[in-house]
């Protein structure tokens, strides 16, 4: 059976961060065949610039090396005002470029989201839309969209209530299945 390697990273700088529990969760309930390593540089790197897209910062291509040699993009996503977080944007937005070389492109992405009353439903289905377009592959269901859990899931990514498990669980069985579809070379 094939092993796979995914990269994850956070939108959220908060102290006690849910989406941040929620990749820490993921992390360490990961199925046998799931290895998720944390991408601790995310909030460092500069804000998306098009003049430097062909020669972009250090930072920017470690971030696009990480993500082209990994199977599959897990991000603890925000909602922000109905959308994504800045910090999970500007992310984003570097692996959209460049536009005749995307790194979103071929990707298998999966995001967990913890919010007020939309459980992340907004951010997750605009961002998705346009990732699909860029030839990302979004693992949209399960869904992980958990609406006020702040008293279900700790900082550390432990919680009292086996649904969240649960949910990350299924949602990390679907990205194995889902690389395990796809034809090979
Ligand atoms: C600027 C801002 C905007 C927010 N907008 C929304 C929103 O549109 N929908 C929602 O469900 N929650 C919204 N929230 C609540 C956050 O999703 C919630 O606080 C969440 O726990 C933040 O993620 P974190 O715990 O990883 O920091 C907003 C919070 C902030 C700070």
């Amino acid at each position: 059976m094939t092993h796979y390697r995914a990269v994850a990273f956070s939108g959220s700088l908060r102290t006690g961060s849910l989406n941040t529990a929620l990749i820490l969760m993921a992390q360490r309930i990961a199925p046998e065949r799931l290895t998720i390593e944390v991408l601790d540089y995310v909030d460092q790197l500069p804000w998306m610039n098009p003049d430097t897209e062909y020669d972009p910062p250090a930072l920017v291509q470690r971030l696009w090396d990480d993500v082209r040699g990994s199977d599959a993009l897990v991000i603890g996503l925000p909602e922000y005002n109905w959308g994504t977080s800045a910090l999970a944007k500007n992310a984003l937005d570097w692996l959209s470029r460049p536009a005749d070389d995307r790194h979103v492109a071929g990707t298998t992405i999966a995001f967990l989201s913890a919010a007020s009353a939309s459980g992340g439903q907004r951010a997750q289905d605009g961002i998705s839309t346009v990732l699909g377009l860029m030839g990302a592959t979004v693992i949209d269901e399960p869904h992980v969209r958990l609406s006020f859990a702040g008293d279900r899931l700790q900082a550390d990514g432990t919680t009292t209530d086996p649904e969240i498990e649960a949910a990350v669980l299924a949602k990390l069985d679907a990205i194995v299945a889902h690389l395990d579809s796809r034809p090979t070379a």
